[in-house]
């Protein structure tokens, strides 16, 4: 693991604060003032996005660099203390397939988190958001983001220490640089968040969709929930489509079930996204659209480890050797009522009969315009 060479020296009124000076070794302290300046006093025009989290701003730093400026919001603010050791572990993970992070500021109020600007957004909004972005992915572009995503999250679950289990693995969640290399970013920002505090995330219909149902219902979380949601987005790459979309034909709605369905017909090649024209390596995209229903398996433990998915990928161990049953799809372990609900018009709700009955982890929410999920409390379990 490699430190950043980043040390606390420019800010004074950082360095007056005996708790910040105990917090930072590895990551540089912005003062508020600097980020007014580089995002023109959080001006509107550089709001790049808003998550679960905050708002994220880009601006420009003093040193000339561009900059993803992420204002946690009121609810996520932590202790300094705990912010800043928090950070430090952050700050201290190094790798290609992640972003980095520069710095943070934690004057006052404020938790602000300064991180590389990628300049060309996230997959959710470039590959999965229909037709607004004029970039291509070719085939070969989309096995390398395939792979570089494996490797970040390999990377987190098996050679970080204390390992990082991301919880939100999801297409806007992977940026993308200017040669389309893909970094995970949002990891380790869940911990920065107190264990009792709810996420509010504004694209609850597509992270639902991510949500492994041992995770999302039984607060069960493991390394191989986020295995689950790699899964998803493995086949959303290859398909180019979003796990869910209420415009299609009821029967092809869910991404996994369509990816079953045409597995079970020996027909996955036809998941594959029209937009390719048919300019794609057959056998290799049935063999990423397999794996990505071994990583959905229903049991956890049917799902292979991030390094096996990578060597899975890269072709450096079979994939064809393993049996693949029916993917966890959510709307089993759920009373789903959105397809009644479509056809008499009523608002799409989803409602989760057994997590109702656990206090311990609930999970309910209605999409599309009030989208709320709730976890209250996931146990966080390492030995898988
Ligand atoms: N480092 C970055 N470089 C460029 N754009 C970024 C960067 N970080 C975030 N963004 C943009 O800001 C948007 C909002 O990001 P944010 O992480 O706050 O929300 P999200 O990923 O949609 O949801 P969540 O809060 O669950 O992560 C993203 O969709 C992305 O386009
Ligand atoms: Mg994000």
């Amino acid at each position: 693991m490699t430190c950043f060479p980043f040390f606390s020296k420019g800010s004074s009124s950082s360095r007056q604060d005996p708790d910040i000076d105990e917090g930072i070794q590895n990551v540089r302290i912005f003062t508020y003032k600097e980020l007014i300046k580089a995002t023109d006093d959080f001006s509107p025009a550089n709001k790049i996005g808003e998550g679960g989290f905050g708002s994220v701003y880009k601006g420009r730093l003093k040193n000339g660099k561009f900059a993803a400026i992420k204002v946690l919001s009121a609810e996520s603010r932590q202790g300094v203390k705990e912010f800043l050791t928090e950070i430090n572990t952050i700050a201290e993970i190094q790798h290609e397939n992640l972003v980095k992070l520069y710095g943070c500021c934690v004057e006052r109020n404020n938790r602000i988190l300064v991180y590389n600007y990628l300049e060309n957004n996230s997959l959710a909004q470039t590959l999965l958001g229909g037709g607004h972005s004029s970039l291509y992915f070719d085939w070969r572009t989309r096995c390398g983001i395939c792979i570089g995503v494996a490797r970040g999250l390999a990377f987190l679950h098996e050679e970080v220490r204390p390992l990082i289990v991301h919880r939100d693995i999801k297409a806007s969640n992977i940026l993308l640089d200017k040669d389309l290399t893909p970094k995970i970013s949002d990891f380790g920002l869940a911990k920065l968040i107190p264990p009792n505090m709810t996420h509010v995330s504004t694209r609850v219909a597509g992270t639902l969709g991510y949500l492994a149902p041992e995770y999302a219902i039984g607060g069960k979380l493991t390394r191989k929930a986020d295995i689950y949601s790699f899964g998803v987005l493995l086949v959303e790459i290859v398909s180019g489509r979003n796990n869910t979309n209420s415009r299609l034909p009821i029967e092809e709605q869910f991404l996994l079930e369509r990816a079953w369905q045409l597995y079970e017909r020996k027909e996955l090649v036809g998941l594959v996204d029209p937009s390719l024209n048919g300019e794609f390596d057959a056998e290799q995209a049935c063999k990423y659209l397999k794996i990505g229903l071994l990583c959905t398996q229903e049991s956890p433990k049917l799902r292979p480890s991030m390094t096996s998915v990578v060597k899975m990928l890269t072709g450096k161990m079979d994939a064809d050797d393993r049996k693949i049953t029916k993917p966890a799809l959510i709307s089993d372990f759920m009373d789903l009522k959105v397809r009644k609900n479509q056809e008499s018009n009523i608002d799409t709700t989803y409602n989760t009969s057994s997590a109702s009955e656990n206090q311990d982890s609930t999970m309910t929410s209605s999409a599309p315009s009030t989208s709320v999920t709730t976890f209250s409390t996931a146990q966080y379990d390492q030995s898988m």
